[in-house]
């Protein structure tokens, strides 16, 4: 009757499982409630692993930071394919990219390694830096002299626009041309529409509902496919290393259609905003609620500048920061890893290729069935009072050292950590456009610095909560929308 009703008995070493009440769902809406709250009682209960029937799947939750390495390192009895690859097929609608299933014989990873770290970075760089500018100080949209406040929306539109513009290009001859300039306008407004309306029903597509159900974002997706089908994009100049890359493998090594070929473009547009964009706006919202934080930050950015002779001037935004000058900025790094701390909540996921034994680091071994899944949730590290005093308050200096620097040693229980900050994954599957990522944050928090006077309309205010309905997916996006008020600086 048990296995008819799909509920599992826990087997001797395996760990204590959660059925939950409902039927198929199992514990999914106490999880989705509020995961921390639900996986930290649950941890208090079993120690540090159980596994709770979420959506119909076994889901092992493993608690103790000190024993992720043998779930992070890429064992053989994990697969991070499987549910990888899946969720990208199910979410954007193209042929799978399992090279098992014959599609494509691309390695994807590579691909990304090779066209978004490394020599791949500079000219990323300097590309964002330039669209930046332009999108902060030349285009109409936010024309500084038409009203004196920004919201988060416009903040989210500078770094859509920029970090569209770096990855795809921008139409030929568009520089030249006022219509064309304005056309090309409306198709990244466009885009960002499309983008939002897809992104809302993102994790109800990773939770396995079939896109068909909800008819206007099926048709945002397919709208920004239809914009990235080869002959658009081939009408595009300076298109990053990663799309044209991804043009020539999808035309060499698979047996893509036009559509499905389009469709993994998208899911590189999503996969490069959808994270992005909020942590740009908590860096922000942090960063400006907190006046040390400002103080130090404009310092370092001061000096930067200074010591390379920039001088600021809105009337020819051109400033450039280096990759070394970037990578020479920690009061920004921690400004945006402290924003980042408070507010990922990405899920680490591995399948169990077969049954094996996991051994934690208190040796015990427990049982794990073939399919099963093993998930870390960074904000039980994230939050964890033991290893960040005082979790729920935001500290711009909790990620530098006492002489200034990056911090990289924490503890808990007496113990240094290996793994203390965890929003970009890990191991194998760990976010290959993190650098670019933080540099994008940076660039843009610096020129804000440069170009702006910057306050909260309302400086008092509380931080926004964070809506849940995306948690396991990555950064979190506020439950709503802030006000600044800003002005353009005079020259200097
Ligand atoms: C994957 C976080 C920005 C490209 C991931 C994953 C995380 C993540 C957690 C792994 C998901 C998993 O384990 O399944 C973030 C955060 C970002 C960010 C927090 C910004 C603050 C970017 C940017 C790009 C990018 C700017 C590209 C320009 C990718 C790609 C993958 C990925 C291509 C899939 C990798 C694969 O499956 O092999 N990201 N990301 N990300 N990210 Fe990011």
């Amino acid at each position: 009757l048990w296995l008819a009703v799909g509920i599992r008995h826990r087997q001797p070493g395996e760990p204590a499982v959660e059925n939950g009440l409902i039927p198929y769902l199992g514990c999914a809406l106490q999880f989705g409630a509020n995961p921390l709250q639900f996986l930290r009682s649950r941890q208090k209960k079993y120690g540090h692993i159980f596994t709770c029937k979420i959506a119909g799947k076994y889901i092992h939750f493993l608690c103790d930071p000190f024993s992720y390495h043998s779930v992070i390192r890429q064992g053989r009895h994990l697969d991070w394919r499987k549910f990888h690859f899946a969720t990208s097929v199910k979410a954007f609608g193209h042929d799978s990219f399992d090279p098992r299933h014959g599609h494509t014989t691309e390695n994807l990873h590579q691909t990304f390694l090779k066209t978004l770290q490394g020599e791949a970075l500079p000219s990323l760089i300097e590309t964002m830096m330039g669209h930046l500018q332009d999108v902060m100080l030349k285009s109409d949209t936010l024309s500084p002299s038409r009203d004196h406040w920004w919201d988060t929306i416009c903040a989210i539109y500078v770094m859509f626009e920029s970090g569209y513009l770096t990855l795809f290009g921008k139409e030929l001859g568009e520089d030249k041309c006022q219509a064309r300039q304005e056309a090309q306008k409306a198709l990244v407004l466009n885009a960002l529409e499309n983008f939002k309306e897809f992104d809302k029903i993102f994790p109800a597509l990773v939770a396995g509902l079939p896109i068909h159900v909800f008819k206007s974002a099926y048709s945002a997706r397919e709208n920004l496919a239809k914009t990235m089908h080869a002959e658009h994009l081939s009408k595009r100049e300076n298109v990053s290393d990663l799309i044209s890359m991804r043009m020539i493998l999808n035309d060499s090594l698979s047996t893509f259609n036009d559509i499905s070929k389009a469709r993994t473009h998208v899911a590189l547009l999503w996969a490069s905003q959808a994270n992005t964009l909020p942590a740009t706006f908590w860096s922000l919202f942090y960063m400006i609620r907190s006046p040390d934080a400002m103080k130090a930050a404009h310092e370092e950015v001061q000096k930067i500048l200074g010591d390379s002779g920039k001088t600021v001037d809105p009337s020819d935004p051109s400033l450039k920061l280096t990759r070394d000058q970037l990578d020479n900025m920690p009061v920004l790094d921690s400004i945006i890893k402290e924003a980042m701390r408070l507010s990922s909540a990405s899920m680490n996921v591995r399948v169990a290729k077969e049954d094996f034994l996991l051994h934690l680091d208190n040796q015990e071994a427990y049982h794990i069935r073939k399919d099963d899944v093993i998930a870390l949730y960074p904000p039980l590290l994230h939050y964890d009072p033991e290893i960040y005093e005082d979790p729920y308050e935001y500290k711009f200096d909790r990620f530098l050292d006492n002489k200034g620097q990056e911090k990289t040693t924490f503890y808990r229980s007496g113990r240094r950590l290996r793994y203390f900050y965890m929003p970009f994954g890990s191991g194998v599957t760990k976010c290959p456009g993190r650098f670019f990522a933080v540099y994008e944050i940076k660039q843009f928090l610096t020129l804000v610095l440069s170009y702006f006077d910057m306050e909260l309309l309302d400086p008092g205010i509380k931080a926004p909560p964070l809506d849940q309905s995306r948690a396991g997916l990555g950064i979190l996006q506020p439950t709503y929308d802030i006000d600044f008020r800003y002005k353009l600086k005079s020259s200097q």
